[in-house]
Formats: structure tokens, sequence, C-alpha cells
């Protein structure tokens, strides 16, 4: 094509410049092997339903949800008419000493959603920003009430909380703590969850509820009045599906209880019904004090994140502070931004009509079996799924990650898109999908994990 012809067809331009490796350059991805994507790069240009398209016309079907966050399938147009509709109405307003209705009626709806108990809702951009948004809550709810002594936070290992310095501090996976020097001080992590002995369990494995006793150790180790808060993600989801072992939670619940310490649930992945119910502290029937989320509350189609917190923390909080004054110096300049509280209403909508948490329940034992009867190819080592979310572990080949890197391409050329994390494969399809979909993703899956074996 002319240089002349293609300043006629901009999309016919984009596409032949995302061939150009020096037209890539720029762009600097996020958690991503820049330089083997630029050499090679695969492009989504289009998403309906269940189905992603590349700029060369190819179809995948999307087993992740993009990354956990297309609950209710690609380009809703409820949603995109909701965003235009806002953008054309009210396009911003400053969050702070203002806001706007929507901003209420969101929260008003979330509660609608989250245990009971949690009816305070903090809007921010991101998983990212909930959890460091979660860590300054229970700092400041503890000074409030006269324990400023609680400084310290606990965590697990193998845990993911996004990548903003509080949460790198939190997380135990080392690739995303090791170029980053010493972070925060005073985070403790337990250990994980992931027992040999546990491997190929369905849903919540029978050993490991000890492994909460961790808290106990930290708690006679530094002084459980000295500890702030406990983060978990209930299900830990990036690292590869390590559902709690029975009991877990609720030991961790009872220590947290006993010392006066925070539990909050990392729910960015399993909130809005990734379960099977809307969040994994109805799944599980343990209550935290703080739930972060993310991702699926717009479908993924607008950035948008939250802590629902206990009435009784925002209460002291705000008790705390002055008559007429700031009583919480945290916020961003997009928190409850018009557009995106707009998509999420659309998609809390959407979430009640089509009955998506019912369904997630309803497929999650067809799914769960499906990947496991890929348990006899000689390159699984591991399946380990609950509800929609899955992962199936591979025995590494070469460098750790290597296979897992290698399988996600393979597949992609095979038409199934998905995301990995070292040499787990996360399988984590649409709240919409039909069982057609689960046989789908299982039958790729097969083909690709046979021919490496
Ligand atoms: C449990 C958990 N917490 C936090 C995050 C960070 O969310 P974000 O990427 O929106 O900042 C993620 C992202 O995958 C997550 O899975």
């Amino acid at each position: 094509m002319g240089h002349a012809d293609r300043q006629l067809d901009p999309v016919a331009a984009e596409r032949d410049a995302a061939r150009d490796v020096h037209a890539l350059a720029p762009f600097w991805m996020p958690f991503s092997p820049n330089k083997a994507f630029k050499a090679e790069p695969r492009l989504f240009v289009r998403g309906e339903g269940m189905y992603l398209y590349t700029d060369d016309g190819r179809q995948l079907l999307d087993a992740s949800s993009g990354l956990f966050c297309v609950a209710a399938g690609h380009c809703r147009p409820e949603i995109a008419e909701a965003v235009q509709r806002q953008l054309m109405t009210l396009d911003y307003s400053m969050p702070f000493t203002r806001s706007h209705p929507l901003a209420f009626r969101l929260a008003r709806e979330v509660v609608q959603f989250t245990p009971e108990g949690l009816d305070r809702v903090f809007f921010v951009g991101s998983g990212s920003e909930a959890i460091d948004s979660a860590m300054k809550m229970a700092l400041a709810y503890h000074r409030a009430r006269g324990q400023g002594q609680r400084q310290l936070f606990v965590s697990r290992e193998r845990a993911y909380h996004g990548v903003n310095f509080g949460g790198v501090a939190l997380s135990g996976m080392i690739n995303n703590r090791r170029a980053f020097g010493v972070g925060l001080p005073g985070v403790y992590h337990m250990r994980h969850t992931g027992l040999p002995e546990n491997r190929f369990a369905k849903g919540q494995p029978e050993h490991g509820a000890e492994l909460a006793d961790d808290l106990i150790r930290f708690c006679s180790m530094y002084g459980g009045e000295n500890i702030a808060a406990v983060f978990v993600e209930p299900v830990a989801g990036s690292f590869g599906c390590l559902p709690p072992p029975k009991g877990y939670l609720e030991r961790l619940r009872a220590i947290c209880n006993e010392h006066g310490i925070l539990l909050v649930f990392d729910e960015v992945i399993t909130g809005w019904g990734r379960l099977g119910a809307n969040f994994a502290a109805q799944a599980f029937a343990v209550t935290p004090d703080l739930i972060t989320m993310a991702k699926a509350i717009t479908n993924g189609a607008q950035p948008l994140g939250a802590v629902a917190a206990r009435t009784a923390v925002y209460d002291t909080i705000t008790e705390a502070g002055p008559a007429a004054g700031i009583e919480f110096f945290h916020g961003y300049t997009y928190s409850a931004h018009p557009a995106c509280a707009a998509a999420a209403l659309a998609m809390l909508d959407i979430f009640r009509r089509e009955r998506l948490v019912e369904r997630a329940a309803a497929l999650a034992p067809y799914f769960i079996d499906a990947l496991f009867s890929l348990a006899d190819l000689p390159a699984v080592v591991d399946i380990r799924a609950i509800g929609l979310l899955g992962a199936i572990e591979v025995a590494p080949a070469g460098a750790p990650g290597a296979r897992g890197y290698a399988l996600q391409n393979r597949l992609f050329d095979a038409g199934l898109s998905l995301k990995t994390t070292g040499d787990n494969l996360l399988v984590a399809p649409p709240l919409i999908s039909e069982r057609a979909h689960v046989d789908a993703i299982v039958a790729r899956l097969r083909e690709a994990l046979a021919a490496v074996a």
C-alpha cells in the first residue's frame, strides 16, 4: 500500500504499523516480553461476546475473560452506550469536596452485592489502588481508635496484590519484588497453601488449614497488638488458582478477631461472580473487614476499583476526624469517574438481569470436571479449580515459565486466548459461557498439551 493510500485508510495504516518493528518500538508493554512480542506481535483489534479477533482476521475464544474482567462477554452495547451517554452529559467532575450522583448510586448498588456489614464503598481506579487504599484505611482505622502502634501487615507467599508499592510489599511472587529493592518494611508473609498433598484437589483442598497458624506465630513474635491487617486473596488467583484449604479462612478470621487485626480479602479476581457467589466471602461464608475489588465491576470496559469497608471502619475514621474537615486524606483524580461509574452501573444491571452469578454457579461443576479430564496428559503436573477459575500446571521445560509462555503462543495460534503465570495456564472464561465453550476450551488445551508432552 502506498503512502497516499495509507492516509486514506487509517485502519489499514494501523495494521501495517503493527507489523513494523520500528512502529512498535515506542510502546513499553506492561508485564510482557517486549523484545519477543515486537519480533512476533499478536494483536487484537475487536471483541464480541466470547471471542476476540486479531488484526489478520483470526477468531480466538477468550478463555481468561481478558484478565478476569470480561464476565459478561466483550463489547456489551449496554455498557458502551451508558459510557457514551455519560461522557456527553458530565465527562468529569472533581472527586474531592465535590461529587456527582452516579458515584452515590453506584455505592448504593455495590452494597447490595457485598456481604452484610460491608456497607461503605471507596472508589479507585484499579485493583492496585484498591490495595493501597485498604492498607491506608487499616492504618487510619487503628490510629483513630487509639491503636496507632498497629503498623505491621501480614500477607502470604504466592500472593498477588497489584503493583503499587504497598501491593508489592504484600506480594509473595518473587519476580514482582526482586527488581525493586526492599519496599515497605513491616510486612510478614505466611506460608502459601500449595501443598504437594493437595495436588489435583477439586475445589477446596483437605490439607493445610493449620497454615493459618503462621499468623499466631507472627502475633507471638511481633505482638498481635502491633499488626494492622492481614491481606489474603481468598483464592490466590494470579499465581495460578490456589483455593483455600477447608477451614483455613475460618481460622484466619478467628485469629484476627482474637487479636483485633483487620482481615482484608483481595477479591479483585474472586469478586463479582467468579466463584458462583457475589464474592468469595459469601462463597466461603467468612466475612472480612475490607474487600478490595476491580476488574469485572465494569466488565473491564472502564478502569474502576473499590474497597468495601465495614461500616464501623468508616464510622471510626470519620468520627475521629474534625467536625468540618477532611477525615481521610486519600483519593485519586479518577475516584468514581463518571464514565467508569456509568459503566459499572450498566454492568451491575447485567449481573442482575442475566443472573451471571447463578449461571457461574450452575456451570462450575461441569467446568471443573472438564479441566480435570486433562489430568491424564503427561505434561500436566497439577490441576486446581474452583467456581469458574482454574489452573493447569505443566512441568517446566527449560527456564521456569518458558513452557508456559510457549504454550500460551501455541494456544493463541490454535484459537484460544488465556493468561499464563510461569508454567500455569489460567482458565477463567466469561460467566456467560455455555458448556459448548468449555468443551472447545478443553479440546484446544488437550491438543496443545499433548503436543508438548
Ligand atoms: C488479587 C489481585 N489484586 C490486585 C490486582 C491488581 O489489579 P490492577 O491490575 O487492576 O491494578 C490483581 C490483578 O490481577 C489481582 O489479581
